[in-house]
């Protein structure tokens, strides 16, 4: 298109030469157009400064639905019908209709009509040698010009009822002299300068006029990241369930409540600064029940409660390492410990049913689909008696909800559950099962030293966040969902969160 200055010297020379321009319509710089909406702007500010006056023309014209381009470039239907008749012998109905479509049956009537063709016996014969297709010329000329003089009235209404053609308005302009018209325009200034008044040119200059009718600037407006969208959809599909949210505020946990307390023995390989991020300073911590501790560590050392333990020399130095927290299991087993806690005080023994979503930290080495924080998702339901069938049938209500119907489970290991299982939805995108999750029943080596009672299971289930997301948004690198190199805009585009249903 053309820059102002363009369309501003191309105005302003018409109206010089000629004293005005009659009407802007089919102005052209060369030989592209000039929009009638790129002339408007440059009226406006040229008529604020009453360089010019203008006037809007309206004008009403024609212009052809798809159905009229049809008939105007194929001919009319019933041109067409009689195009399908052999000029000797005919044509049977049906197989006109083989031949045509839709268009037999509508240019049938008309063809017989106008005369074109007639009935003989069960065929249609032509009833003339040649015809002229008056309705084609018609939208044709319509076509060029968008005038309505090419047919009388009742013919155009006639059209306009067959929705071949439609009115349009069609806004150009009438531009005359202004008071102060000139073709030399000075560049209107916005700012006085400081060169300005050092050199006495504001004397002399023009200014731009305030407008105080100007709408301002739209403000962006802020917008959930993809991340938060799915984690409130997971947060509302558990609140629906009845499960509560536990408190996952704080990242920084101590070795104690992310790993013993889960029956996570001191050697294994998570607990190595490979896979965890430990905190340096401060570095540790022993706010942990110390009667609870002793229990720890005795189960893990030599067992108890039906188990013979790891065997190992359990040190409290280890379980005072803080880190960052990997998993949200760690809020698990503190609430499940509290919880039993408040058994022990009232004697009461109450269900529980808990959820929360939060991010975790791993020292996972970076890739496409693995950053070293993430969001996990965790289910846990406390009560007496809970078996396995209770976490499946659980499992199988959540998913659910999130309009996964197709669940398979496979045996797994987790130090704290047992037995354990991964979740495998079917997923008909990707046309195969995918690994959603984990899940088991907490160990009685991980309960019992807590003090719940003996008759009370817990099943457990966790999930990641960022890998529905991920397939939710289409985004193959999580990159591009979490981090440094995240598009912010791709952030305000993205609808509203809805897991398929
Ligand atoms: N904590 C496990 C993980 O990080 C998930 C899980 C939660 C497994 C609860 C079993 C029970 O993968």
């Amino acid at each position: 298109s053309h820059t102002k200055e363009q369309i501003q010297a191309l105005l302003l020379g018409l109206v010089a030469k000629d004293g005005e321009i009659k009407n802007t319509h089919g102005l052209a710089i060369g030989s592209t157009p000039v929009e009638q909406t790129d002339i408007i702007g440059v009226l406006k500010s040229l008529e604020s400064r009453e360089i010019i006056k203008y006037e809007t023309i309206t004008r009403e014209g024609l212009e052809l639905t798809a159905e009229g381009s049809d008939i105007a470039d194929n001919g009319s239907y019933e041109a067409r019908v009689f195009g399908a008749v052999p000029a000797s012998g005919g044509i049977s109905i049906p197989d006109l209709k083989t031949t045509l479509g839709a268009v037999a049956q509508f240019g049938q009537g008309r063809a017989i009509k106008n005369k074109w063709v007639k009935k003989d016996g069960a065929d249609l014969v032509r009833a003339t040698t040649s015809i002229v297709d008056e309705s084609q010329n018609i939208l044709k000329a319509i076509r060029a010009d968008g005038s309505a003089a090419h047919a009388d009235e009742k013919t155009i209404k006639e059209l306009k009822k067959q929705k071949v053609v439609q009115s349009v308005k069609t806004v150009s302009y009438r531009v005359m002299k202004g008071a102060h018209f000139t073709t030399d325009v000075k560049k209107e200034e916005t700012d006085v300068t400081e060169e300005m008044l050092k050199s006495g040119d504001w004397k002399t200059a023009t200014f731009k006029k305030y407008n105080f009718n100007a709408e301002g600037v739209q403000p962006r407006s802020g917008s959930l990241h993809p991340l938060l969208k799915v984690r409130e959809e997971y947060r509302q599909i558990f609140l629906e369930l009845g499960f509560s949210e536990m408190p996952t505020a704080n990242y920084v946990e101590s070795s104690f409540w992310n790993f013993d307390a889960l029956f996570q023995p001191q050697q294994h390989p998570a607990r190595d600064a490979h896979d965890t991020f430990f905190l340096s300073d401060p570095a540790t911590s022993d706010r942990f029940p110390k009667d609870y501790m002793e229990r720890v560590r005795q189960v893990h050392s030599h067992g108890g409660y039906g188990s013979i333990g790891y065997g190992y020399d359990w040190k409290q130095a280890d379980a005072e390492k803080l880190l960052l927290r990997t998993h949200t299991t760690a809020v698990s087993s503190y609430m499940l410990y509290k919880l039993a806690q408040d058994y022990k005080k009232t004697g009461v023994w109450k269900s529980v049913k808990w959820f929360s979503i939060d991010k975790v930290f791993r020292n996972e080495t970076l890739d496409a689909t693995h950053l070293a924080e993430f969001h996990q998702v965790e289910g846990v339901v406390a009560g007496k008696g809970l078996t396995l069938g209770d976490l499946i049938g659980t499992l199988h209500n959540f998913f659910k909800k999130l309009g996964i119907q197709k669940l398979r489970f496979k045996p797994a290991y987790n130090p704290y559950t047992e037995p354990s299982m991964e979740i495998f939805a079917w997923h008909d995108g990707l046309d195969r099962w995918v690994e959603i999750g984990n899940s088991g029943m907490f160990r009685p080596e991980m309960l019992l030293p807590m003090g719940l009672p003996e008759d009370v299971s817990v099943i457990a289930w966790g999930l990641s966040t960022e890998r529905p997301t991920m397939i939710k948004c289409g985004i193959d690198n999580i990159r591009k969902l979490a981090g440094h190199k995240c598009d912010l805009a791709f952030l305000n585009r993205d609808p509203i969160a809805r897991l398929d249903k």
